[in-house]
């Protein structure tokens, strides 16, 4: 399967478990769990824009960061551009945050909900030196035009 087949099933299979969803946090479980399984990179995970920073939420993968500062790092330079972050080599991009010394490169998606406020960013993470590239962008910024109508959270 190409990377393109397989984000065109991960968009299958999310939209089936979206439409049968219905709870914040398990509908973004279960998205980072099909693209991981699917594409099987690294680390697949969300953070939240939450009092002028970014805190962990729903991932797949190693033990992360729980709290980023907006504006450093690549999920931060997410955050403060409002666009889509591609680092080929995370050691060469300057204020990289390092939560696990095994992430190579990088891709962090802005999320807006539907009336286009930010909400946090989807952050992809791969093992190897350059794994990201269009493909990977148009897919990711699919994924997150989908999951922008389940913002905000239902109040406890
Ligand atoms: N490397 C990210 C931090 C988040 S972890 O990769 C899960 C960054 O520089 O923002």
């Amino acid at each position: 399967m190409t990377k393109q087949e397989k984000y065109i099933a991960s968009h299958r299979e999310i939209d089936a478990r979206l439409e049968k969803g219905g709870d914040f946090f398990a509908d973004l479980g279960n998205t980072a769990a099909i693209l991981k399984k699917r594409l099987g990179y690294y680390w697949i995970g969300f953070y939240f824009l939450r009092d002028e920073r970014l805190v962990l939420g729903p991932f797949q993968g190693t033990p992360a960061c729980v709290f980023l500062p907006l504006g450093e790092g690549v999920c931060g330079a997410c955050a403060s551009s409002r666009e889509t972050v591609v680092v080929g080599d995370v050691h060469a991009f300057s204020g990289h945050i390092a939560c696990d010394p095994s992430s190579k490169s990088e891709i962090v998606v802005p999320l807006f909900d539907r009336e286009g406020k930010l909400r946090g960013v989807l952050d992809v993470d791969s093992d190897r030196i350059g794994d990201f590239d269009e493909v990977d962008r148009i897919h990711l910024e699919k994924v997150g035009i989908r999951i922008r109508e389940l913002w905000p959270p239902a109040a406890e």
